[in-house]
């Protein structure tokens, strides 16, 4: 449980769309912390971006090189996380986070999701004739992963701002060790 875990970092996981990077940078300056994106650490050891490591080398590479920087955040300290959407579907990766971080799932339904992805262009996953199908199907196939997230913040009806002071209060109050002060679906 978190309480009795070392909570040297924050991880932020939760599905594409739920706003990880931009609450993680908001999270980061509250708590004074480094910020850091698994997916842009990925895109920069490459040397390629993620739809074209998707495109050239498969999801299987790209899945491999999430394990391998997962693998070196165990000796960060002081430091937000904000994962990949699939990141943490491997247990593996997960376990990982938890051992050294207070894990946060952001959380948004699809409709919303789909709302805030619809412009974008950078995720391969949702390059899909129908959407909104696409996200139902990975949601159900990860929300078993997300839910076993220390804390879940819906980001719905709230802004960005809000958010964050939640993670911010939530994180205050596993570092102090009051665990059973965790919410969920705060
Ligand atoms: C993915 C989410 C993306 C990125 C890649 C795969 C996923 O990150 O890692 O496109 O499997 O959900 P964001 O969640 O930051 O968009």
């Amino acid at each position: 449980m978190a309480g009795t875990r070392s909570l040297h970092n924050l991880a932020l996981i939760g599905f594409m769309g739920t706003g990880k990077s931009c609450i993680g940078r908001v999270v980061a300056d509250a708590l004074r912390f480094t910020f850091l994106d698994t997916d842009r650490v990925i895109e920069a050891r490459a040397g390629k971006s993620i739809t074209e490591i998707f495109e050239q080398e498969g999801e299987a590479v790209f899945r491999d090189w999430e394990g391998r920087i997962v693998e070196e955040l165990t000796r960060r300290t002081k430091t937000v996380i904000a994962t990949g959407g699939g990141l943490p579907v491997n247990e593996a990766n997960l376990a990982s986070l938890k051992s050294h971080a207070l894990v946060v799932c952001l959380w948004a339904s699809p409709e919303t999701i789909l709302e805030r992805v619809r412009d974008h262009t950078h995720r391969p996953l949702l390059k899909e004739p129908d959407p909104l199908a696409k996200i139902r199907q990975l949601l159900e196939v990860r929300a078993p992963f997300y839910r076993q997230a220390d804390v879940l913040v819906s980001t719905e009806l709230r802004s960005l701002r809000e958010v964050a002071a939640q993670i911010v209060h939530q994180f205050h109050l596993a570092q102090s060790g009051q665990k059973s002060d965790l919410k969920r679906d705060t």
